[in-house]
């Protein structure tokens, strides 16, 4: 192992170098995976935009009934239409999800804690790789703790999903965790994307953080952003706005849709910013007239 006396900072990111090794696919770091892998990686990411929408709705297996997540059976398919990606619990999706309607799938294959623990860090895998296939989801998410007390078996169960996903060409996205107690600075970000993605990850989701663009230039793979905590509609219309000008391949946004007072007005104006060039201010416009009729 490196000694990491006298580490030197990394600071060459040539954040306006394109990535160099993209030849044959429109998504960065996937141009050596086989034909399955990149089927479904064209599911969740537009292949006109390169982008995705993703609407998160997971949040019940650990938080139990979420606030504008009561009844999933009402809310999901208003919203599949208006978003390319449906992340989300097998429960969740097998029993309130037409199969007919779905989008791609981001199946969440991790779980074991509560919001009632302190440290939520230690999960297990949950979903057998053949329920992935039954489910023909689109990719596979596992939550991962950098940093965190259970990191050595968030990283065992990221890296059995990967080798799982590989024997059966599903993507996994490597989802950064961010517990109480972890800044969310740029050098935490910098450490765990890279450290997902060194695994093997075909996606990572993590956080809008100062810097945002090194982040993305140094993980070799499409990045997706959370939205974290509910914010204002045109804030929320910002964060989106940033990060896809910084790199980010899409979001991946709960609280942000589905705590908002209208959700299918909120994920088409996202819509419009992640695969249509539109400004946040130009898509908050949007909102604004599609709620005022
Ligand atoms: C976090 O680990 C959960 O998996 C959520 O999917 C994620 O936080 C995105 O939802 P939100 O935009 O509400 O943060």
């Amino acid at each position: 192992m490196a000694d990491l006396q006298g580490l030197k900072v990394a600071k060459d990111y040539h954040t306006d170098v394109p990535f160099a090794n993209q030849n044959g696919f429109y998504l960065k770091g996937i141009n050596s995976l086989d034909w399955g892998m990149k089927r479904h990686m064209a599911n969740i990411f537009d292949p006109k935009s390169g982008n995705t929408v993703m609407f998160a709705f997971d949040h019940g297996y650990f938080m139990g009934s979420t606030a504008g997540l009561e009844r999933l059976d009402l809310l999901l398919p208003k919203l599949a239409p208006h978003v390319n990606c449906f992340m989300g619990t097998r429960g969740a999706i097998r029993t309130c999800v037409p199969p007919e309607i779905a989008p791609s799938i981001a199946l969440r294959v991790t779980s074991g804690s509560s919001m009632l623990q302190d440290d939520l860090s230690h999960e297990i895998v949950a979903v057998d790789i053949e329920d992935a296939v039954r489910m023909n989801a689109d990719c596979m998410a596992v939550q991962t703790f950098v940093g965190a007390d259970g990191q050595l078996s968030s990283l065992e169960n990221l890296n059995q999903v990967i080798n799982a996903g590989m024997r059966y060409s599903i993507p996994t996205m490597g989802v950064c965790a961010v517990g109480k107690d972890m800044a969310r600075t740029d050098r935490f970000f910098k450490l765990a994307t890279r450290i997902i993605a060194e695994m093997g990850c075909q996606v990572v989701k993590t956080y809008d953080c100062e810097n945002f663009e090194e982040v993305v230039a140094a993980c070799p793979v499409p990045i997706v952003v959370a939205g974290g905590k509910k914010l204002a509609e045109a804030e929320a219309m910002t964060l989106a706005y940033s990060v896809i000008q910084k790199g980010a391949r899409g979001v991946d946004m709960g609280r942000n849709i589905f705590q908002s007072e209208h959700p299918v007005e909120m994920a088409i104006a996202i819509n419009k910013i992640v695969h249509e060039g539109f400004t946040d201010k130009e898509a908050y416009e949007l909102y604004l007239d599609s709620i005022n009729g």
